[in-house]
């Protein structure tokens, strides 16, 4: 024990660990205390006490993939499903900045209904707002992220979900896993801020594959990571798996805190949707972004990835306040920037 308080220590002045390091701190949870509070102190020194707030469209929940863990599966005959208009986009991006938001996430199953120039166009009317804009509608062709690039957007989410190759190909089935690190690497070159991240609780995901995670992140050096915790969904084949890890998922997004001191890191919804309390939980361990969602009306409840999926009945505006109360609620504020990395106060 008192060693793996050293490697916490050692974490959290100088920002690296070998593989076996971080699967020891991951196999013990009698130091799950110091090293969310590690990773708390790091997040304080390196991008403050601020919280940035990301106002989060679900456009589509239309999806030609099959992953067999996600409620948007092509073959998820119980899903009402919907494509959102340009003018439906437009109007909630308005609302978003209406109520202090300064980054949009467009989010939305593959939905090959929204080409290439559907798309920058919509990326072109958001962007004349003078928000900040982040992409996260899947994996798509280096010509199609150069053309996004090139119409504004500034940042691209795309979860690797696993480093586990085999693993990644048994879950999302058609699926390369050197497509998936090919885009992230194309999306790195073309200038975005880039994100990625993972799943925590998969069947058959072990400590060492969350250690390989972690330093994966590392290695290409993302600028945002979303760490979630599995969920399993009824209407996926899925439905029998255990998942629910949020104490693993709050560490091994700790972890990546210790290791990449000045990304920006989410507490995410799924966080929130297994306890009342997770997205407090995790921007006391880590965490400096919370991604509320500004889609109005039904859609929320239809954009389900997994159940238990927290705001579904709720407004962006009930949400906007819901959340600014959380967060000072522990001593932190929302922040006024657009949150680029390394705060930089820029809107390209
Ligand atoms: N539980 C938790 N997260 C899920 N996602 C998809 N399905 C689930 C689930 N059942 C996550 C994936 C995807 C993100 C948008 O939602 O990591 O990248
Ligand atoms: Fe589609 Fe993404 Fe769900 Fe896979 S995880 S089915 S790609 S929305
Ligand atoms: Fe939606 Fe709290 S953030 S209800």
């Amino acid at each position: 024990m008192i060693n793996l308080l050293q490697i916490i220590n050692k974490a959290k002045t100088e920002h690296t660990l070998s593989k076996e390091e971080i699967i020891s701190i991951l196999s013990c949870n009698n130091i799950n205390e110091e090293l969310f509070n590690a990773a708390d102190e790091v997040r304080k020194k390196y991008v403050s006490d601020e919280v940035h707030l990301r106002g989060l469209i679900e456009f589509t929940n239309i999806c030609k993939n099959n992953c067999l863990y996600c409620g948007l599966r092509r073959d998820n005959k119980n899903l009402v499903k919907y494509r959102l208009t340009q003018e439906q986009i437009f109007d909630f991006a308005t609302k978003a900045k209406s109520f202090g938001y300064k980054t949009i996430v467009l989010q939305g199953g593959e939905d090959d209904y929204y080409t290439k120039d559907i798309m920058i166009n919509i990326i072109k009317s958001i962007k004349s707002l003078g928000l900040a804009l982040t992409l996260s509608i899947g994996e798509k062709t280096y010509e199609e992220y150069k053309a996004f690039r090139e119409a504004g957007a500034d940042r691209y989410l795309l979860r690797i979900e696993t480093t586990d190759k085999k693993l990644y190909e048994y879950l999302d089935p058609g699926m390369s896993h050197e497509t998936r690190l090919k885009c992230l690497k194309n999306l790195k070159e073309l200038g975005y801020e880039v994100g990625s991240g993972v799943m925590v609780g998969l069947p058959n995901q072990t400590i060492e594959s969350y250690a390989d995670d972690i330093l994966y992140f590392k290695e290409i050096n993302a600028d945002m990571l979303g760490i979630g915790p599995f969920i399993p969904n009824e209407d996926t084949p899925l439905a029998g798996s255990k998942g629910k890890e949020l104490t693993m998922a709050l560490k091994v997004m700790a972890i990546t805190r210790l290791l990449l001191p000045d990304i920006n890191i989410p507490a995410t919804t799924a966080m929130e949707s297994l306890n009342k309390n997770g997205r407090l939980m995790a921007l006391q361990s880590g965490a400096n972004v919370v991604m509320p969602n500004v889609t109005e009306g039904d859609y929320r409840k239809h954009y389900a990835l997994y159940p238990g999926k927290i705001c579904t009945g709720d407004t962006p505006a009930h949400c906007r306040g819901c959340i600014t109360g959380k967060i000072n609620s522990i001593g932190r504020t929302v922040s006024e920037s657009y949150g680029f990395r390394g705060n930089k106060n820029t809107n390209n």
